[in-house]
């Protein structure tokens, strides 16, 4: 493509059929508004300019990246009326328009719609499909010599004749169309009996006007779907699902079952990594190479290093260093950093603590801000009392600090470098260095008590 050109992205529709208090276009796909997927598209196809047609108070603008223009629809319904509304934004040539509910769509459709605008010397060019249920869709009606006459929309069938419901072809909302002639030409087309003027009605237009309409097909089904309802919405998710899946698996990371996988769209993913079953990687979820992440796993906005095992755990905002084996059934919480070669193993919860280099706390552990030395080992059931109910309060473990089972800290509290805790310790004040806290009853044994008790009974 040889000039950068501008994109509208029609994005002001109510969606009713959603039955939702959100915007359409903002319901997302695999954990990213459908609009952003359309954005991502004209970007990536090498669009100049961006503009997104909103409607006021949807919240749509609010939610677009950086970058991204905005037009307001003020006024009208339909299409027809969302790009008029952009009339002042658009220079006159080659104008991309694209809707916001197609969140399928990509870059390679777009360039090649640009090429074929251009080389078919059109005024208008659809791209259509025939892979698709046509059903709701507008179909695209041809003239004996195969040229594009019109667009019938079927959204309400009844009021359409049986042999244009037996068209396939159907238009995917993806167009370009030269500017003035296309403003020019929506002007006189006429409403519809909801009162919507239909962008569709500028073909007939168009060709009155003595211009060319063009159709550039494509057999790629999945571009096509434009989302009007959750039947939609869920298929697109499918669909988005397994094209990002496939890409991953393209760049070096296998699936051990695609099928119970979710990965969002914005995740990264190392290569030689292994993804098992029933896991999940959203948000801003990174992942390392030559991990082991699942079976079930479920990673939100957590960073995780290379050749880490992350195995039956939750994990949000925590960040995970190389070489560290999480798991299976640990939980880790916003702030937490565990840093490499550690160990945070089977019911350990950690919230807002630094777990030190080949540190260690393998069972039943809560740590809550606590900063564990490099090297510490964490006995069975060591727990921070982070809490006194009012304030939350630090815990310090010095570098190959080792606490016997059960040990509470009470914090703030301070061990020191390679010190002990005794097992079953509540440690209320700071151990120093090397040295050994114990704090529980001395044991005492009463002599002969099984036979008194025995001779009572
Ligand atoms: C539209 C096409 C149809 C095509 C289908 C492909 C028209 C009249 N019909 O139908 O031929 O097969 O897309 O998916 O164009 N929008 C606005 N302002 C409005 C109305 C809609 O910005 O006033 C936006 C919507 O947010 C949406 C896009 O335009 O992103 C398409 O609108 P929608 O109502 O979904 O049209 P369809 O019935 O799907
Ligand atoms: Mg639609």
């Amino acid at each position: 493509m040889a000039a950068p050109f501008t994109v509208l992205i029609m994005a002001a529709g109510q969606g009713t059929r959603m039955r939702s208090h959100t915007a359409k276009v903002l319901h997302e796909v695999c954990g990213k508004p459908m609009v952003e997927w359309v954005i991502d598209a004209a970007r990536a196809a090498g669009a100049g300019r961006v503009v997104c047609i909103t409607r006021p108070g949807d919240g749509v603008a609010e939610r677009l990246p950086e970058g991204v223009l905005v037009a307001e629809q003020r006024e009208g319904e339909g299409t027809g009326a969302a790009v008029l509304a952009a009339r002042d934004v658009v220079e006159d040539g080659a104008v991309v328009i694209l809707s916001g509910d197609t969140p399928l769509v990509t870059a390679e459709h777009v360039r090649g719609l640009v090429e074929a605008h251009a080389s078919e010397a059109a005024q208008v060019t659809i791209l259509t499909t025939e892979e698709l249920d046509p059903a709701g869709y507008g179909r695209i009606v041809r003239g004996g010599a195969g040229q594009v006459e019109r667009i019938v929309e079927t959204k309400y069938p009844d009021s359409v004749p049986t042999q244009e419901l037996a068209i396939r072809e159907i238009n995917l909302g993806t167009y370009v169309v030269d500017a003035p002639l296309l403003f020019d030409a929506l002007d006189g087309v006429p409403l519809d009996d909801n009162g919507e003027r239909y962008l569709t009605g500028v073909v007939p237009a168009v060709r009155d006007r003595g211009g060319l309409v063009s159709a550039f097909t494509t057999a790629d089904a999945a571009i096509a779907l434009g989302v009007n309802d959750r039947a939609g919405l869920m298929e697109a998710e499918r669909l988005a699902q397994q094209r990002l899946i496939h890409d991953h698996a393209e760049r070096g990371v296998s699936f051990l079952s695609p099928g119970t996988t979710r990965v969002e769209a914005a995740v990264t993913i190392g290569s030689d990594t292994t993804i098992a079953q029933g896991v999940s990687l959203l948000g801003a979820t990174e992942i390392g190479e030559g991990c082991e992440i699942g079976p079930h796993s479920t990673l939100h906005d957590t960073r995780v290093g290379d050749r880490t095992v992350v195995l039956h755990t939750y994990a949000t905002g925590a960040e995970v260093h190389g070489g560290a084996r999480i798991g299976p059934f640990a939980y880790l919480r916003p702030g937490t950093v565990i840093r490499a070669n550690a160990k945070v193993g089977t019911f350990v919860e950690v919230k807002n603590s630094d777990v030190g280099e080949g540190a260690k706390v393998p069972h039943l552990s809560y740590i809550g801000d606590a900063d564990v030395g490099d090297g510490a080992n964490l006995g069975a059931s060591t727990i921070t009392a982070n809490y006194d109910g009012r304030k939350k309060h630090r815990t310090k473990l010095g570098k190959s600090a080792k606490t016997g089972i059960h040990t509470s800290l009470v914090a703030p509290v301070h061990v020191g470098d390679r010190a002990y805790t005794g097992a079953g310790s509540v440690i209320t004040g700071d151990v120093p260095d090397g040295a050994l806290g114990i704090a529980r009853e001395k044991q005492k044994n009463i002599e002969g008590y099984a036979d008194r008790v025995e001779e009572d009974s």
